[in-house]
């Protein structure tokens, strides 16, 4: 049983709940998830680890509510108890001090983009943060970033924050300027985490300056140890599982097409769950 110890709405779409489990505290690392299974009837989600205490033995899961077990999850309460959570699943991501590296995150994959941002700051980098969200009241984790980047840009589809648009249009500024430039390099890293088609427009994107892009792939996931399949994506023209192989990916070699088609493959099935 893990006890959840606080819970915050972010906002009307989003929750944040903090859970009691000094092992997985003890191990996780940026970029890794875990899966919770809420009671012996509930299906298994994978969750982003989105930030850990180890000291306090606690870690933070950030969820959207858009499905059945997200909401049975979201609704529980502080001193409620998650039936089983494993993990730290999926490799870390892979941080190095590479000079600069820029950090992308769509909506609530920002909850995963902040500790990789954290630990490419830790290894030594100048991290550029470029979160979005489709408006102001769907931002989430703007001051935990603001506090791991050197340099943070905000984003809405609507303008009613930071600068209108998508998140690729301020990154293509960003790399639109450094062509031009003399002075400035381009980064040596992109990380971008949030829904597919972002992670796709990111990559597209980078290709065209030659910049190396990381993205966390979510993929369905059943097991989460590699045994059944389902997370199957298809990188570099080979078969990989995004549970055991990734979830970090480059994102240059990534099929997004047939991982968009793969993400649809149970939606008659989730539809009939009242
Ligand atoms: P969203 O649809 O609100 O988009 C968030 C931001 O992504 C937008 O504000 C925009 O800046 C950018 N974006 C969206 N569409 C874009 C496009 N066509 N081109 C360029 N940028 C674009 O996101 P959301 O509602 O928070 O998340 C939606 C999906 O993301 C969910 O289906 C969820 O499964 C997925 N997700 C994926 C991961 C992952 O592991 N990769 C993590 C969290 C969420
Ligand atoms: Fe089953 Fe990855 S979720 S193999």
């Amino acid at each position: 049983m893990y006890k959840i110890i606080e819970k915050k709405e972010l906002n009307q779409e989003v929750t944040e709940i903090i859970v009691e489990s000094p092992l997985i505290a003890s191990k996780a690392k940026a970029g890794q998830f875990v899966v919770s299974i809420l009671d012996d009837t509930g299906e298994r989600i994978p969750l982003t680890l989105a930030d850990w205490d180890r000291d306090l033995g606690r870690i933070t899961l950030i969820l959207q509510k858009v499905g059945f077990t997200t909401k049975r999850l979201a609704a529980l309460k502080a001193g409620d108890d998650i039936e089983h959570i494993l993990g730290p699943l999926g490799h870390p991501t892979e941080i190095e001090n590479l000079g600069e590296v820029y950090c992308v995150g769509g909506g609530v994959g920002i909850a995963e983009v902040y500790p990789v941002s954290r630990a490419f700051k830790d290894a030594g980098n100048r991290v550029v943060g470029i979160i979005g969200a489709r408006s102001k009241d769907l931002l989430i984790l703007e001051k935990k970033m603001k506090d791991v980047c050197d340099e943070l840009l905000i984003t809405t589809d609507d303008g009613s924050y930071g600068h209108k648009g998508f998140v690729t249009d301020v990154l293509k500024d960003f790399l639109e300027v450094i062509e031009k430039s003399t002075q400035t390099k381009y980064p040596a890293l992109v990380y971008a985490i949030g829904p597919v088609v972002m992670m796709q427009a990111v990559s597209e994107l980078t290709k065209v300056y030659g910049v190396k892009t990381i993205v966390s792939l979510n993929p369905v996931m059943v097991d989460a140890t590699g045994m059944c399949g389902s997370c199957r994506c298809t990188v570099d023209g080979k078969t990989v599982f995004g549970c055991v192989d990734g979830p970090d990916f480059d994102g240059h070699k990534v099929d997004f097409k047939e991982l968009e088609k793969r993400l649809k493959l149970f939606v008659t099935q989730e539809r009939k769950v009242k």
